[in-house]
Order: structure tokens, then C-alpha cells, then sequence
């Protein structure tokens, strides 16, 4: 039985997955002008950068992906390639969608579409996203890695880890719960 890899990265995919589900949720209603929780985005916007992005997307970018392309992944045309290039056109849409609710809290009106439109492009990126990481790429680790890499790769985890302050992981699980009670 080898070391596991990849589970706490499927793991950490469940909780980005609630707040896809928030966002498809909430952004057909603000395009619709039923829902003007300003926060909620600025909320959904902080816990991508912080959790989505430099927590989770730092032990891909700095440790999984960088451990296949070691292993005979090519870092041009391939599928490391492309989840890197999913990941950057996520921070488009995430940068899109803070904008367009700071101008609103700015007082600049009619911004409601452009906020949806980049929260639900945003979802449904990701949500593909983490379903080919699920199903495609992470079990493709898994079959590559060897063992005796595989220590490592879960040192290098624990290092995102440690950069995170404490209770990170229980604090947005706590915000995201609460906005799902919304
Ligand atoms: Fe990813
Ligand atoms: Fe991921």
C-alpha cells in the first residue's frame, strides 16, 4: 500500500466545491437585483485567494504538479500545462468579479451582470477543473509517483501548512457554513 498523495488535496476540493455552490447560488440573484450581500463576494472573493489559491493551488503548483513533471510529465502541452493555465484564468474571473463589487460599493451602478457573469464563469471553471483533478489527474499521480518521493510531497504539503495561520481551514469552513444558513 503506498503513502497517499492525494486525498487531503480531494478533501480540501470538497470544501472549495461549497462555495461553487454558493456562488451559482447567489449570482443568478444579484444578476436578477434579489441579492446585494456585497459582502458575500468579498467574503467568497478572500476565501478563494487565501484557501482556493495560495493554500491549495501552492501545494499543486509547489509540490504534486512539480513531482509529476519530475516523473516524466512534460511541463509544455500536457496536463499539468493545462491545469496550470485553468488556475490562472480562475484569478481573472475572481479579479473580474472583485472589481465589479468594489465599483458597486463605490456607487458606480449597474455592475450587477458583471459580477454573475464572472462568479458563474468562475464556477464553472473550477467545478471542471477539480472534476478532471479528481478523476483524471490526481489517480494519475497516484499510479506515477513513486514511494520513495512520497515523504516528501507530504513535507512539502506541511509547508503550506505551516504558512497558513491557525484555525485557517476551521475559519472558512465556519464562513461558509454560515452563508449556506443564509
Ligand atoms: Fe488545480
Ligand atoms: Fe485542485
Amino acid at each position: 500500500m503506498k503513502t497517499d498523495i492525494t486525498q487531503a488535496l480531494v478533501d480540501e476540493h470538497r470544501l472549495i466545491l461549497r462555495m461553487i455552490t454558493l456562488l451559482e447560488r447567489n449570482a443568478p440573484r444579484t444578476a436578477a437585483g434579489d441579492y446585494t450581500n456585497w459582502q458575500f463576494y468579498l467574503d467568497g472573493v478572500d476565501f478563494i485567494r487565501n484557501y482556493a489559491d495560495r493554500f491549495h493551488h501552492a501545494k499543486e503548483e509547489d509540490v504534486l504538479f512539480t513531482a509529476l513533471v519530475n516523473n516524466g510529465m512534460p511541463r509544455e502541452n500536457s496536463p499539468v500545462a493545462a491545469m496550470l493555465m485553468e488556475h490562472d484564468q480562475g484569478r481573472t474571473y475572481v479579479l473580474g468579479m472583485e472589481t465589479a463589487v468594489r465599483e458597486t460599493l463605490d456607487g458606480l451602478p449597474g455592475r450587477e451582470n458583471v459580477i454573475a457573469e464572472n462568479a458563474l464563469a468562475y464556477a464553472a471553471l473550477l467545478r471542471d477543473h477539480i472534476a478532471k483533478e479528481d478523476d483524471i489527474l490526481y489517480p494519475l499521480a497516484e499510479r506515477l509517483i513513486p514511494e520513495t518521493m512520497r515523504e516528501g510531497i507530504l513535507k512539502g504539503y506541511g509547508l503550506a501548512e505551516v504558512q497558513a495561520t491557525t484555525g485557517f481551514s476551521e475559519q472558512y469552513r465556519n464562513l461558509i457554513a454560515t452563508y449556506e444558513q443564509e
